[in-house]
C-alpha cells in the first residue's frame, strides 16, 4: 500500500511548531485549572497525543467517537454518536479536540450535546479548518491552520481509512 500523499500541504516541522504554540496558549489560558481533553475519534488521535504531551497544566484525556462521513469522500451531513465518554464532564473544563472542521456539523452536534451535561466550560480546538465549506457556524477557540478545500490526509486524517499515520498533512486526488 503506497501511503504517500501527492503533495505536502503542511510539513511535519510546521505541525510541530504550531502544536507547540497552541499548547502554550492553552496552558496559559487554563492556568490553575484541570482540563478534560476530549478527543474526537478517530481523526484526532495523533493531534491529541502530541498536544496533550506539550501542555503544562493538569489534564486528563477522554475520547468520544462520532461519524459524519459515508465511506469515501461524500459527506452525508448526518452526525451519529458511536462511543461516549467514560466519565461525567459535569463541572469540568472541557476542550474538544478535533483534527479537522469541514462543514461544522460534527462540532456543532458535540457542543449542543455536551452543553446539556453541565460542564464548567467548553471550548474547541482544531488542527485544521477547511475554507469555504462551513454549513453551520461553530466557534473554534484554538485553530492550527486554515486550509483550502482539498481532500487532506495524514496526521490522523484518512481517505477510506488510508494515510492516517503520515507524519505530515498532504493532499491526494480522490479519484485515484
Ligand atoms: C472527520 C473529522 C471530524 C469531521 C469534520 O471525521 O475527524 O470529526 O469529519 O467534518 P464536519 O465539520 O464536516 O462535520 P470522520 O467522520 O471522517 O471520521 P474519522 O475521524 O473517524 O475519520
Amino acid at each position: 500500500m503506497d501511503d504517500a500523499a501527492k503533495r505536502v500541504l503542511i510539513s511535519e516541522k510546521e505541525i510541530e511548531r504550531r502544536v507547540g504554540e497552541l499548547a502554550a496558549q492553552i496552558s496559559a489560558d487554563y492556568t490553575g485549572q484541570e482540563l478534560v481533553l476530549l478527543g474526537v475519534l478517530k481523526g484526532a488521535f495523533i493531534f491529541l497525543a502530541d498536544l496533550s504531551r506539550r501542555l503544562t497544566i493538569p489534564r486528563v484525556v477522554e475520547f468520544i467517537a462520532v461519524t459524519s462521513y459515508e465511506s469515501g469522500s461524500v459527506p452525508s451531513g448526518a452526525v451519529r454518536l458511536i462511543m461516549d465518554v467514560r466519565k461525567s464532564i459535569e463541572d469540568k473544563h472541557v476542550l474538544i479536540v478535533e483534527d479537522i472542521v469541514d462543514t461544522g456539523h460534527t462540532l456543532h452536534y458535540l457542543m449542543e450535546m455536551l452543553e446539556t451535561r453541565g460542564p464548567a466550560s467548553i471550548k474547541t480546538c482544531a488542527l485544521v479548518r477547511k475554507s469555504g465549506t462551513a454549513q453551520v457556524d461553530v466557534t473554534i477557540d484554538y485553530l492550527g491552520f486554515d486550509i483550502p478545500d482539498e481532500w487532506v490526509v495524514g496526521y490522523g486524517l484518512d481517505f477510506a481509512e488510508k494515510y492516517r499515520t503520515l507524519p505530515y498533512i498532504g493532499v491526494i486526488d480522490t479519484d485515484e
